[in-house]
């Protein structure tokens, strides 16, 4: 089965640090893949700025990597959304916005919306909403404490189409590991909160160590800190190869 790895560059980088990532990235995983082949999906999620130029390196990587993806794919992910549609809402980022970049994911009610920006699960709600429209598949982020609130601030019909990411708030750029039983455990509690179908990734300090004994226990994962650096990055991505 397929994984989901997430790249999520938070507010890092500029053109010219972003285009050195896609060069150390490609030259690396050539290197650390050592003739395997690559099934996951690879998602790059930059802040809006960079989109444009990421969207061109994504395609650029696909055809690069074209003999060596057999169900994996590069693609490119968002970081946030405007709750509201487009309209006269200055400063906001609409889907109308991103959808000319084919995004094919987006995060939501990362606990850093969360908690520098105030974001609470309705108004999470009202950007799923607006990711669904694009279409793109929506990542709603939770903590162990926030699945309940959460799952019920969300439609029952969007419940298929979603995507949820367990980020403990204590393994956020800590480089704390929480064990594999404990995230599993949680894993749980979420896919009974949502459908026993529902895909779940983990997020919270992944690295190239880490990242393939959360893989048994997830459908996927989404890296911070070990995606700033493009050498790095392509190191947990083929770590994560079976
Ligand atoms: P981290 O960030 O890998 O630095 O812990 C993960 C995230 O915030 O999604």
């Amino acid at each position: 089965m397929s994984k989901l790895l997430i790249a999520n560059w938070k507010a890092n980088k500029n053109i010219a640090t972003a285009q050195q990532w896609f060069q150390d990235f490609s030259v690396e995983l050539t290197q650390a893949l050592n003739g395997k082949t690559l099934s996951n999906q690879v998602v790059i999620a930059p802040s809006f700025p960079l989109l444009g130029i990421v969207r061109t390196e994504i395609d650029r990587l696909n055809h690069t990597f074209t003999s060596t993806l057999s169900t994996g794919s590069f693609e490119l992910g968002v970081q946030d959304i405007s709750p509201f549609g487009a309209g006269a809402y200055t400063g906001a980022v609409s889907g109308q916005n991103i959808a000319w970049l084919q995004p094919t994911t987006i995060i939501v009610g990362h606990s850093e919306r969360r908690r520098y920006f105030q974001e609470t699960s309705q108004m999470v709600a009202s950007k799923v909403d607006q990711v669904l429209d694009l279409p793109a598949r929506p990542v709603v982020c939770v903590d162990r404490d926030k699945i309940t609130e959460q799952a019920r601030a969300l439609s029952a019909e969007w419940v298929k189409k979603l995507t949820i990411a367990y980020e403990p708030v204590e393994a956020i750029g800590t480089g704390i590991h929480p064990g594999v039983k404990q995230v599993q455990t949680v894993i749980q509690e979420i896919r009974e909160a949502f459908t026993d179908k529902t895909p779940v990734l983990y997020g919270g300090s992944v690295d190239e160590q880490t990242v393939a004994e959360y893989l048994l226990v997830s459908d996927g994962v989404i890296v911070g800190t070990a995606a700033v650096d493009g050498k790095q990055f392509a190191r947990v991505v083929a770590a994560a190869q079976p």
